[in-house]
């Protein structure tokens, strides 16, 4: 999904991600793409504050029942138009899935460790804790034995079902706005990203958040071009650099995610990290390489290689 499509289309795309997944939300998005007034009202917003995860979860932060009818949506995205407004304006979509490490593991369990994580666009940084985790990966086997909560994704080919979880020597990130577990209200505020009717989300976030505060992540404020250089040089004498992110660079501007993958392409050519990337399918064409991507599914890739296509939640992941 890319954030500046024009806005019907933007919704009706999002409505097929969340197809099956929150049929409230497809609903809701179907019914914004056909709703002249609602459109009418996004058209005053800047375009990068259009998008449905940040102005469906506002409506949402403000009242709106969900589940819920499209009515219940409308009235409040038209009726409390100055608060939802704000919340648009004032918060982010930052939303945390830690489910996607289920996708993330078995790439991880291909690289020598002991490993230093970095993770651009952290949000929280809930998902730099892979080693606290276990994984079921069914039907093919799961990874046991962190004594952490249980994450599942469905497989498909030949998955390389990691033997042992990986050594995390260090781990740190960056993020334009990085989110304290410890601060109630932005843990609240990811708790309402989370999509309606996925209550084993809501739970999945309660752990992760309990993970990560037993030992808050170091996360660096501002722009991941920019701090990508300071933080491969603190991580490295640490272990094999592993450079990763998911749900982020379709955030970039086109310009930017060209410069970042020349970026990245440059730093692994040269030896200094391995690139784990877990991208929506259009977001990064030059890794994506012009293969067809089954609708909805993220590109998971290894240093610029697709090896997964898996479910942008971290639901399933097919081997390719
Ligand atoms: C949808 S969240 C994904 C969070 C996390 N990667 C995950 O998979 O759960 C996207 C995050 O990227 C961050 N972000 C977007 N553009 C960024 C940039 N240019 N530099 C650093 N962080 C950025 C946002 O602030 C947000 O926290």
């Amino acid at each position: 999904m890319l954030l500046y499509d024009d806005v019907i289309e933007e919704y009706r795309d999002f409505a097929t991600y969340a197809a099956g997944d929150s049929p409230c939300f497809e609903e809701w998005a179907l019914g914004v793409a056909e709703d002249d007034e609602v459109l009418a009202w996004l058209d005053t917003l800047p375009p990068i504050k259009r998008q449905p995860n940040l102005v469906l979860a506002a409506a949402r932060w403000h009242g709106a029942p969900a589940p819920g009818s499209y009515d219940g949506l409308r009235r409040v995205l038209l009726e409390r138009e100055a608060e939802v407004r704000a919340t648009v304006m004032s918060r982010a979509t930052q939303t945390n899935e830690v489910g996607r490490l289920a996708t993330l593991a078995p790439v991880l369990g291909l690289l020598d460790g002991p490993l230093a994580l970095i993770e651009v666009g952290a949000s929280a940084g809930l998902c730099l804790f892979p080693d606290r985790y276990d994984y079921v990966w069914p039907p093919l086997g799961g990874l046991r034995g962190s004594g952490g909560p249980v994450l599942t994704a469905e497989a498909t080919g030949a998955l390389p079902v990691p033997e042992r979880h990986p050594e995390v020597a260090w781990r740190g990130g960056v993020d334009l706005n990085p989110l304290d577990v410890s601060d109630e209200d932005a843990m609240a505020w990811l708790e309402n990203l989370v999509w309606p009717e996925q209550d084993e989300r809501r739970h999945r976030l309660r752990e992760a958040i309990g993970v990560a505060r037993r030992e808050p992540p170091a996360l660096r404020r501002g722009d991941l071009l920019d701090h990508l250089p300071d933080l491969l040089d603190e991580a490295a004498p640490h272990g094999t650099p592993v450079v990763f992110h998911s749900a982020v660079i379709a955030y970039l501007e086109e310009a930017d995610r060209d410069r970042f993958h020349d970026l990245m392409t440059g730093l692994v050519a040269e030896g200094r990290c391995r690139w784990i990337s877990n991208e929506g399918r259009r977001v990064l064409p030059a890794v994506t390489g012009g293969r067809e991507v089954p609708s909805g599914r993220f590109v998971t890739a290894l240093d610029g290689v697709p090896v997964a296509w898996s479910h942008g939640h971290g639901h399933a992941i097919d081997w390719l």
